[in-house]
């Protein structure tokens, strides 16, 4: 059975205050919700601190990126070993706004990949095509050279710790989303493609998400879908409520 999963991706958003506060908020909310693994992610600085708040409840704490490498000279950047030495086993690699913002490559996301295997990580692996891609109607090509590239090097027995993130990035942060019949029709193509290099097995295993301005009014309609497995939330995220609401959609 695939686990069912709500992610919230912080972003730059909330400082150690702010962040308690939510925490406590979302502690009360949904610490106690079953059926529905809960994730949030905020900034680096606040992950001990979350994970801490956290331990008593069901709501894990993952991490928005991290680094390939194992340690060294590399100003400014975070390794897996950090992570999991303050007790974080879940990382989200290739959102849009690294590859956008941050140059992230699918050749270097493999990386990436690889080196949080080799940390036994959980990896919410995001991809997505851009908006010029689906009006070529290129969206399907795109998509599925963004796994091959990045993900589909990885040993069959490594899909254990890997959720799928199909985030349009037309979608991201605009206030529009997909239709829920775009997004099925994606997921169902991602299933294939993993069938197709893999077996029908993992493809049939392996959650996705679907992410890009789930709001509470929308996530109940998009969550229906046979192939959404749950969703990678940002704005909503930030609010307990709004958060609350999207989990208790799933
Ligand atoms: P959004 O962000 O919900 O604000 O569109 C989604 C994401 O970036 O994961």
């Amino acid at each position: 059975m695939r686990k069912k999963i709500v992610a919230g991706n912080w972003k730059m958003n909330k400082n150690l205050a702010e962040t308690e506060a939510l925490l406590s908020d979302l502690k009360s909310k949904l610490g106690n919700i079953s059926g529905t693994q809960i994730i949030v992610a905020p900034t680096f600085v606040n992950l001990q601190k979350a994970n801490e708040e956290l331990t008593q409840v069901n709501i894990d704490v993952a991490a928005q990126n991290m680094h390939q490498s194992e340690n060294g000279a590399f100003t400014g950047e975070i390794s897996a070993d950090m992570l999991n030495n303050i007790g974080v086993d879940t990382v989200i690699l290739g959102h849009s706004e690294r590859r956008a913002y941050f140059g992230e490559t699918d050749a270097l996301l493999a990386q990436k990949v690889d080196t949080a295997l080799t940390h036994n990580m959980t990896i919410i692996f995001c991809f997505g095509e851009e908006l010029q891609d689906r009006k070529s109607e290129n969206h399907f090509a795109v998509v599925e050279n963004q796994l091959k590239n990045g993900l589909f090097h990885i040993d069959t027995n490594a899909w254990k710790n890997i959720v799928l993130a199909y985030e349009p990035v037309w979608a991201i942060g605009t206030g529009e989303t997909a239709s829920p019949e775009q997004a099925q029709e994606m997921h169902a193509f991602i299933r294939s493609a993993i069938a197709k290099a893999y077996d029908q097995t993992i493809a049939d295993e392996v959650s996705i998400l679907y992410g890009g301005s789930v709001k509470p009014n929308n996530a109940e309609e998009i969550f229906a879908k046979q192939d959404v497995d749950g969703g990678l939330i940002g704005g909503a995220a930030l609010d307990a409520e709004s958060f609350t609401a999207i989990a208790n959609a799933l």
